[in-house]
């Protein structure tokens, strides 16, 4: 039915109905929760080899003796690991602690207090430095450039990736912006891949900015792949050497939804002049990574080949529940209701409902005791301008669960809908 040309005795019906199973959906006091995208256990279990793997052989292809110190850039195997996950060269590419978050924050941090070519290029020194944030993205990206005092300013994505017209028009008319977050192949929340185009716009953007811009080019999901004929990501190190701005991006990535979340290994990689910049800030806190994990990881995923392998049987896994969230949505609901992606790949979902409705339709779902990600969460500050973008992860439930997590959020959108209509 057409909630616009509805008559308003049809409204009625139709918002008693939905408040009706509204209420029996409370009755069942459910506790589930759809917010981080956790690999479930039955992910976690496909790693469990690690346990044990090494077998009491410490000693590296490089017979380097991973229990002791040392070694900041990470043992070669993982190091080779990373470069060919990441599209780069072994030289360039280090393998450091379990988490690439981490790492980013470091990163960001070297370049605010310290510069990227000393005191002079640091980004505290300026006057207002600003970071570009394609939305909706990664909430923990936005924590750390909140945490630095670095204004945020949004920028569109769509299916292709960030508006890059508006990001080369914001870099032209101010040169106090310092970088730009990416999350490449199937970006969080959306699971956008970038096109073409948008990955040889970005890489030269070292061209039209400051010397110290930085893209921060998170490939957090360079494999996760939920269908096997992937769309492949452009080589962004190979178009920077294209434009000569190699210095301008650094690579992240990591195991951590490969392998064990919590006790993955990371990857970074840029430029050598950047990773010895780097190193003087990561030397300062370690003398090291944990070798021997990474080691571990390279044991059981010693090449491209076998991480792919690997990451088929995540996609076992996943593309079930995936499947899931897509056809409820399809099945209940249209565009007067919400919008939503289809991923190929990644963590989530990413839906729209009508503008003014996402914070209702959360809080909805919290009382049914459904948890969803926050409102605002994928926008800098928290703050979403149209109040309307939700984000669904179905990797952790089991399917039973995110089925009926699914039907409480389709019954909070109809509801909170129909009412805003007939408001
Ligand atoms: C885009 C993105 N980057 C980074 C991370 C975290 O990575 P790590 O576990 O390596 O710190 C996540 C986790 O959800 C993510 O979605």
């Amino acid at each position: 039915m057409s909630l616009n040309n509805a008559t308003p005795e049809a409204l009625k019906q139709l918002e008693q109905t939905l408040t009706a199973e509204y209420e029996s959906l409370k009755s069942q006091n459910l506790s589930l929760d759809l917010t981080r995208g956790k690999p479930s256990s039955e992910q976690l279990d496909l790693s469990d080899s690690l346990d044990g793997i090494l077998d009491g052989e410490f000693i590296d292809s490089a017979g380097v003796d991973t229990r002791n110190y040392g070694g900041l850039r990470g043992i070669i195997s993982a190091r080779q690991l990373g470069a060919d996950l990441l599209g780069t060269e072994v030289a360039q590419t280090m393998s450091v602690g379990n988490s690439s978050l981490n790492i980013m924050y470091m990163v960001m941090l070297n370049n605010y207090l310290y510069g990227c070519r000393g005191k002079d290029t640091a980004w505290g020194e300026l006057k207002a430095p600003k970071m570009l944030c394609p939305v909706p993205g990664y909430d923990r990206h936005f924590s750390i450039t909140e945490n630095l005092g670095i204004e945020m300013i949004n920028v569109d994505m769509d299916e292709n990736g960030p508006d890059m017209d508006q990001v080369e028009a914001l870099i032209k008319a101010d040169s106090d912006i310092i970088g730009i977050w990416c999350v490449p192949k199937y970006s969080n929340p959306s699971g956008a891949t970038y096109s073409d185009d948008v990955v040889d716009r970005i890489a030269a953007l070292g061209k039209i900015a400051n010397s110290s811009f930085r893209v921060m080019w998170d490939n957090a999901y360079a494999v996760h792949d939920l269908i096997e004929d992937f769309k492949q990501l452009a080589n962004i190190f190979e178009r920077c050497k294209a434009h000569g701005t190699e210095d301008s991006v650094w690579q992240f990535a990591s195991t951590s939804k490969v392998t064990h979340a919590g006790s993955g290994i990371s990857f970074l990689s840029s430029t050598e002049d950047n990773l010895k910049n780097f190193e003087k800030l990561l030397g300062v806190t370690t003398i090291g990574a944990d070798k021997v994990n990474q080691l571990r990881t390279v044991k059981l995923l010693p090449n491209m080949d076998a991480t792919y392998a690997h990451m088929a049987k995540h996609r076992a896994i996943l593309a079930p529940k995936f499947d899931l969230v897509l056809t409820e949505l399809n099945n209940e609901l249209d565009s007067q209701y919400a919008t939503w992606t289809k991923p190929e790949g990644g963590y989530f979902v990413s839906l729209d409902t009508q503008p003014n409705l996402a914070k209702t339709v959360i809080a909805m779902s919290s009382e049914a005791g459904v948890v969803l990600t926050g409102a605002g969460a994928p926008f800098p500050y928290g703050k979403d301008p149209k109040d309307c973008n939700i984000r669904i992860a179905p990797s952790f439930p089991p399917t039973n669960e995110l089925k009926v997590a699914l039907s409480v959020l389709i019954v909070c959108i109809k509801l909170a809908t129909v009412r805003q209509v007939m408001s």
